[in-house]
């Protein structure tokens, strides 16, 4: 804690205008000397969590002032469209493309029953946005992963009969030849660029069983068809990637719905692994459930990493609230989260 006013973590964060900060399941994009905050605009109650406006954008200079850009990628209202009113869109992730200068969001699309796990994508000119819908679609159709057997699906009973949270039937069958032919299930998802400038999706797959790590073209716009299977069977969801001192990591969740649950931490110096689980990496009271919340997605400022977590109110989503917790690093291998108050940076410390 420094003297700079930070912002109580689990209280109500209002932006420069006083009004409630709204942007769940959401992540950081550092562009140009200015922070682009995007998530998923929630409304009140059990409903809420279908989206009705869309993805909501704010942007500060120094992460704690929010400035309203507004709803950055709107519904529509096609209900043929895969963004129209009271679908789902969750977990928006943005990327600036140096090859084309435009600006490239994914997010999980589905339907209100969550049966779709799609990757949708929308792209921009600005930060700012607006961002304009080009589809949703699975991923990688027709590529089998690099680090998985080619092997017959033909007995794999159909999506329909399995179930999305942890189960034993699921483990029984190559999840991933069955969805070689329509392309991998695309769930709670987050995006990536490695040092080299090459980016790549993370997402939960294999109906949230196994996360899969795909490597995008050059546009960011979609997969190239190089993809691997990590942590296979471990039911992750709200996975975060990031880098530091040459070590990959995973900050994720169990798959509890909205309920939290314990974390869990992996690091690696390969990103197609091997992968090394660690456990849970919060600290401190309230450790067994994160704290109440679970992640999002982590941004580092400077040498400092900073992990976003949610809250989430499931009987009045609109009140979801954020918890913001700076990582710490007791070896190259190895980050801890512990429950702080106050989530703070001085003005000197952004850069
Ligand atoms: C957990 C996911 O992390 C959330 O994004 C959301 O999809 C809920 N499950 C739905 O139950």
């Amino acid at each position: 804690m420094t003297d700079f006013p930070g912002r109580q973590n689990k209280a109500v964060w209002l932006d420069e205008k006083s009004n409630v900060i709204n942007a769940h399941g959401g992540g950081i994009l550092s562009f140009d000397g200015g922070y682009y905050w995007y998530g998923e605009h929630k409304t009140e109650g059990w409903e809420g969590r279908l989206a009705f406006l869309g993805v909501h954008a704010y942007y500060s200079t120094d992460l704690i002032h929010w400035h309203d850009l507004g709803i950055v990628l709107k519904v529509t209202d096609d209900p043929g469209s895969p963004i129209c009113r009271g679908c789902r869109i969750e977990r928006p992730k943005v990327l600036h493309c140096p090859a084309t200068g435009k600006f490239v969001m994914y997010f999980h699309s589905t339907d209100a029953d969550h049966t779709l796990a799609r990757r949708g994508l929308a792209v921009a000119d600005s930060p700012q946005g607006p961002f304009h819908f080009l589809g949703a679609k699975r991923a990688n159709a027709g590529k089998w992963p690099a680090n998985a057997p080619v092997c017959d699906a033909s007995l794999i009973p159909p999506e329909a009969e399995f179930v999305n949270g942890e189960n034993d039937k699921t483990r029984r069958y190559p999840i991933y030849a069955r969805d070689v032919a329509g392309g991998q299930m695309c769930r709670d998802m987050n995006l990536f660029v490695d040092d080299d400038g090459t980016a790549y999706h993370i997402y939960s797959s294999e109906h949230n069983s196994t996360l899969h790590i795909a490597r995008l073209t050059p546009d960011f716009l979609d997969w190239d068809g190089y993809w691997f299977r990590v942590l296979p069977y471990a039911w992750n969801e709200g996975a975060a990637l990031f880098k530091r001192n040459g070590w990959y990591f995973l900050l994720m969740s169990g798959c509890t719905g909205w309920n939290p649950n314990a974390a869990r931490g992996a690091a690696a110096q390969n990103l197609a692994g091997p992968w090394f689980e660690f456990g849970n990496p919060a600290r401190g009271d309230g450790a067994e459930t994160t704290f109440g919340a679970q992640s999002s997605a982590v941004f580092s400022v400077g040498e400092r990493y900073f992990a976003m977590l949610d809250c989430w109110n499931p009987e009045n989503f609109i009140d979801s609230r954020y918890l913001w917790l700076e990582l710490q690093f007791p070896s190259d291998d190895r980050f801890e989260m512990w429950n702080t108050p106050y989530f703070s940076l001085t003005p000197s410390e952004i850069t």
